[in-house]
């Protein structure tokens, strides 16, 4: 059956490109049905997106005769997706607070669909704290919001801001749209039908390592990389999500803890290992942390100074306790053990030898050649003894949804 998508078009310049939106989406065959703020009427007609939607265009709240025959409810309930583009740093906050003083916002309260919002706004409405404070909630909330453009905006001004254009926005969606109904990361209230499979790992513990660590080489300075936390913090939600009890032991990230999650903060490897153990038993361990292989020999307890040569001290590095290793071979080992590894050549055969070497069930590989590390998508490659199944780049909490899945029908079978 072809997809819908509810697509609500606030009010920003960008609502012009609404339009070659839709029809890009109709030239997929996605069927879109549409929902316009007020002030989106100021920049472009509902006659215009009704001709490409070929549907009636929605706006009024307390136009009774589209209560009647229709209803805000169901509304969001015909539809696979809804998309907020552009979406406003109004609309945004309205979202973040849960205020409904509108038929989008009250939609967009009532649903329990997945929801993709495409902000577009000044860069200094983008970096003000309550929109960056909005967002984070909103992500936390399980809502996905896909990152702006930079460039020349509307005002002259240069910056992020920007409506990213149309064509990446279909890809975002169709990435979405693939992902599987009842384990989306983002249905944060499922329907009373979904909840069987939303349900799938209750009665499951599972624990979940993410971010990098931070190993001091004195009190103001340490070595680390590029992890972001972004995935295993998908993965906790998704598991969440999923019915189980979830430990995610993180090192030093501020992302927003999600739903449902005990979260224990973790600066280096040695303590990230520690918590690992303590939290154990698990059914399920999923190591995503990007732990620093090595940390210095010799922390100083006081700040390392120049000496006046022109070089620096040297560093004697040592390697760190490997996490996935040691709980691989251990009494405590989970049922299913899940490591991840970030490769920037031969992914796939650098997999294969982690999985025997460390002593795990799945390998879940990825390519950190690119922009992954700190990015928001993943192209990922899962490998287990029965062999290898190559996933397309998608969301990262789309990787994250997927792989719940695979873990629940592992531990079904
Ligand atoms: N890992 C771990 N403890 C470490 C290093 C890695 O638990 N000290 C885990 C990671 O969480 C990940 C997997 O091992 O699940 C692979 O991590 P990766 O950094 O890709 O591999 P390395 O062990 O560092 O191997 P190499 O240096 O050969 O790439």
């Amino acid at each position: 059956m072809s997809k819908r998508i509810l697509l609500i078009v606030s009010g920003g310049i960008a609502a012009y490109k609404s339009l070659e939106l839709v029809r890009l989406l109709r030239r997929e065959g996605i069927a879109v049905r549409a929902v316009m703020t007020q002030s989106a009427k100021q920049f472009v007609t509902p006659l215009s997106l009704g001709v490409l939607t070929e549907d009636h265009v929605y706006g009024d709240m307390f136009d009774l005769k589209e209560e009647r025959e229709i209803g805000h409810i169901e509304l969001s309930r015909q539809a696979d997706l809804i998309v907020v583009a552009p979406a406003t740093a109004n609309i945004l906050a309205k979202m973040a607070a849960g205020i409904a003083d509108d038929l989008a916002s009250t939609l967009l309260l009532a649903t329990d669909k997945p929801v993709l919002t495409v902000p577009a706004m000044n860069v200094r409405m983008w970096h003000h704290k309550a929109t960056q404070r909005n967002l984070a909630q909103l992500r936390a909330d399980g809502i996905h919001v896909m990152e702006p453009d930079e460039g020349v905006m509307a005002c002259n001004e240069w910056g992020r801001g920007r409506l990213p254009e149309p064509p990446a926005i279909v890809a975002e969606i169709k990435a979405l749209l693939a992902v599987p109904r009842g384990l989306d990361p983002l249905a944060d209230q499922p329907d009373f039908a979904d909840e069987e499979r939303v349900s799938r790992l209750a009665g499951k513990h599972v624990l979940v390592t993410a971010g990098p660590t931070h190993e001091p080489i004195d009190p103001v300075r340490y070595i680390t990389n590029r992890s972001s936390g972004k995935q295993g913090f998908a993965i906790a939600a998704a598991a969440a999500r999923a019915g189980a009890r979830v430990t995610m032991v993180a090192g030093p990230v501020g992302l927003p803890t999600p739903t449902g999650v005990t979260r224990v903060d973790v600066e280096t490897a040695r303590e990230m290992l520690s918590a690992v153990e303590t939290a154990l038993p698990a059914d399920v361990a999923i190591m995503v942390a990007a732990v620093a292989d090595w940390r210095s020999a010799d922390e100083a307890p006081r700040k390392l100074k120049k000496d006046g040569a022109g070089a620096p001290a040297p560093l004697e590095l040592i390697e760190n306790p490997d996490i996935l290793a040691i709980i691989g071979a251990s009494p405590h080992r989970p049922g299913l053990l899940i490591g991840f590894a970030a490769e920037t050549n031969d992914v796939v055969p650098h997999a294969k030898a982690k999985l025997a070497k460390k002593g795990a069930d799945w390998i879940v590989a990825n390519d950190v050649s690119g922009d992954v590390m700190g990015g928001t998508h993943n192209a990922v490659h899962l490998v287990t003894a029965a062999g290898v199944e190559s996933w397309s780049e998608m969301p990262k909490d789309a990787v994250a949804a997927r792989l719940v899945e695979k873990i629940a029908d592992a531990l079904s079978e």
